[in-house]
């Protein structure tokens, strides 16, 4: 097929958050297709700024160049990343063929700080380059161009494509949300109680080392898991049962999910082969300070964990008060230098001008 694209250049930028899933998504088959379900809160404040200069290639024969600086400066390993899935999605994106880009992207939290960068990261590349398609190329609605940045989202990396959305988001066909795909997340935000929309996430950083495990590397030891099968069928029972508790703002039963599901998914990986244990022995105290304190304060304070030692709490607003307190007083004790970064639920990623 051949393809005109209309000989302009730009530049385009976007900011898109990190999310936290409720139920994970662990385990995949296909071109990064979920195995189960998965619903994940949008961040606010872990974000990634993405900047995207196009323009027609100074050489028409020729692959087209890709400059790209991570913080100011320049990244080989980041760049082959960027390079290589550039190149895995041009039959998708054709316009990619013909121009030159040049990329610079940069975090709102240190890159080893311990979160993973890769959603936000690749959330933020995916608008840009939905955005540029819709000049260079057609346009479409915004529904269209949402769900086409969170399919290139997620073949950047899988729980990238849930954070093109404000507050919540869902991915992977679920029988009881009748437009879900295993292609693209949607936007779960009219289906939440309001409690859920300026809910907490503070996340306690017990490691900034970079992961003993990879997430590429996780997914695939689900492969040969006996496990894997029971797993799959808990996570979409957890996204029935978590349905209509986030319709009605049931604080408690959501945290009980949330934690089932972040244990369930260390105790996976403890059970892989070969085997990993993802907390730390911090990361255990502070669960323990955790469910003490929720059963002696009588406060719905409960956590989720990605596959990392770091714990995420999670708190209603009208808490944040007394959870920061003991989060000071106590939790950041066991942190890497004391480091906690107070994030909430956030309204989504944004056009930069
Ligand atoms: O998107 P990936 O391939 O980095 O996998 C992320 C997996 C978890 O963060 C552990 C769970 C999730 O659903 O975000």
């Amino acid at each position: 097929m051949i393809h005109s694209f209309k000989p302009i250049k730009g530049n385009i930028a976007w900011r898109s958050p990190s999310n936290i899933a409720i139920v994970k998504y662990w385990g995949k088959y296909g071109n990064q297709l979920p195995q189960n379900p998965n619903i994940s809160f949008t961040l606010s404040k872990a974000y990634s700024e993405t900047s995207v200069a196009f323009q027609p290639k100074a050489i028409e024969n020729a692959e087209p160049n890709i400059d790209f600086l991570f913080e100011g400066e320049e990244n080989p390993k980041f760049r082959d990343k960027i390079v290589k899935f550039i190149d895995s999605i041009k039959s998708i994106l054709p316009f990619l063929n013909e121009f030159d880009l040049s990329i610079q992207s940069s975090n709102s939290f240190p890159h080893s700080a311990g979160i993973a960068s890769s959603a936000s990261s690749m959330s933020a590349l995916a608008l840009c380059l939905i955005d540029i398609e819709r000049q260079v190329s057609e346009n479409f609605t915004d529904e269209e161009f949402y769900r086409k940045a969170s399919i290139i989202a997620r073949l950047g990396s899988g729980s990238a494509c849930r954070s093109v959305y404000p507050y919540m988001a869902t991915w992977g066909y679920s029988t009881s949300i009748p437009s879900s795909s295993n292609e693209y997340a949607i936007d779960f935000s009219a289906q939440i109680h309001p409690i859920f929309k300026t809910y907490k996430d503070a996340i306690l950083i017990v490691s900034s080392d970079e992961k003993s495990v990879s997430s590429r590397a996780g997914h695939a030891l689900m492969n040969n898991n006996l496990f894997a099968e029971a797993r799959y069928q808990q996570a979409k029972q957890n996204m029935e049962a978590l349905l209509p508790i986030l319709k009605n703002g049931d604080i408690n039963k959501f945290g009980a999910i949330a934690e089932q599901e972040a244990l369930s998914l260390h105790a996976l990986m403890m059970c892989s082969n070969p085997s990993f244990i993802l907390m730390h022995a911090n990361s255990l105290k502070i669960i323990d300070l955790i469910k003490q304190f929720r059963q002696e304060k009588d406060i719905p304070l409960y956590f989720t964990l990605d596959a990392g030692p770091n714990v995420h709490l999670l708190y209603p607003k009208s808490e944040e008060e007394k959870v920061e307190f003991f989060i000071k007083e106590t939790l950041s004790t066991f942190c890497e230098n004391g480091k906690v970064i107070y994030d909430e639920v956030g309204t989504g990623p944004v056009k930069l001008k």
